[in-house]
């Protein structure tokens, strides 16, 4: 379990080269983090990260800091990583994935990429190509026995109900009008744990890795905000109650505002003066923590 530090709750200014340095090992427990994608946006501050020439230095910048946020991750803790591509002179430059074969190299574990599909997203006037729609939220841990809630962010069943009339239903439930559970202990065998998730289990059918979420419609910053939606899942699954999460590029603080909202602990950090003071200002309009 982390420790609460004289850094927990607080919105740090700097460049997260120097300020992660600070941070005592292993006192975080999840990572949710948006780094500026390559060449994408100019965040007009120095040593941002992004507006370098060459991908191969971009990549080595992120690894800098991610190398940083292992060591302050606790050993059981997770990683969500989101990043989306780019195209340069029409060809796609395949970011999300050089980052993430880059990050497995340094020694991190990639547990799951989840496509995250945005239902509002530009449209674009492209007509030699599908209009891009998503981007990749990526799941790393530092072990294979990491904290993860998988009731917490189950999702509803569509693939079969209680009522279903598929093939075998019935025998799903070991007998006429018996129960999800008589099916799965003394049913039929063909119910194997995977099904039987999928189809019966109370909570919901274990989440799938494509999330349709919305675009955010936080207006007051001109730049890509997280949905406070997509947060919230990684938050719920991968962070203990009053657990700490760490966001080494907040922004306007949507990280630090789902924590705080869900009872965990934030720590957020950011080389833009201005949109520090833009995510203090978000959560001192929150209630606070009990
Ligand atoms: C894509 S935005 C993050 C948006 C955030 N997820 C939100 O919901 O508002 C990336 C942020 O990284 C910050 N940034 C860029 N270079 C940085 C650096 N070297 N250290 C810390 N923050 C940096 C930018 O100022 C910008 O706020």
């Amino acid at each position: 379990m982390s420790q609460i530090t004289c850094f927990t709750n607080t919105i740090i200014c700097g460049d997260a080269r120097d300020k992660l340095k600070e941070l005592p090992a292993k006192s975080v427990n999840c990572l949710v983090t948006s780094p500026p994608y390559f060449k994408q946006r100019n965040y007009a501050v120095e040593n941002q990260i992004g507006a370098e020439n060459e991908p191969a230095e971009y990549i080595d910048n992120l690894l800098t800091i991610f190398a940083e946020c292992h060591r302050v991750l606790t050993d059981d803790g997770t990683f969500w990583l989101n990043l989306g591509d780019k195209y340069i002179d029409g060809e796609l430059l395949g970011m999300p994935w050089r980052v993430a074969l880059a990050l497995k190299g340094q020694g991190w574990l990639l547990r799951s990429d989840i496509i995250w599909h945005k239902p509002n997203a530009m449209p674009s006037s492209v007509k030699n190509r599908p209009t891009t729609d998503h981007e990749y939220l990526f799941l790393f841990v530092k072990n294979k026995n990491y904290y993860y809630d998988v009731d917490a962010i189950r999702e509803p069943h569509v693939t079969f109900t209680e009522k279903s009339k598929m093939k075998g239903g019935r025998n799903h439930f070991g007998k006429v009008n018996g129960t999800p559970e008589d099916g799965k202990y003394g049913g039929n065998p063909n119910l194997h744990n995977g099904r039987w998730d999928q189809a019966f289990h109370p909570k919901g059918r274990n989440r799938r890795t494509v999330w349709s979420i919305s675009l955010s419609k936080f207006r007051e910053a001109h730049f890509a905000v997280f949905p406070e939606k997509l947060v919230e899942l990684c938050v719920k699954a991968g962070c203990p109650p009053q657990g700490v999460v760490l966001d080494p590029f907040i922004g306007s603080g949507t990280v630090a505002v789902v924590a705080q909202k869900l009872g965990r602990q934030y720590i957020g950090i950011d080389c833009n003066a201005q949109y520090c003071d833009m995510a203090r200002s978000r959560l001192t309009q929150l209630p606070l923590l009990v």
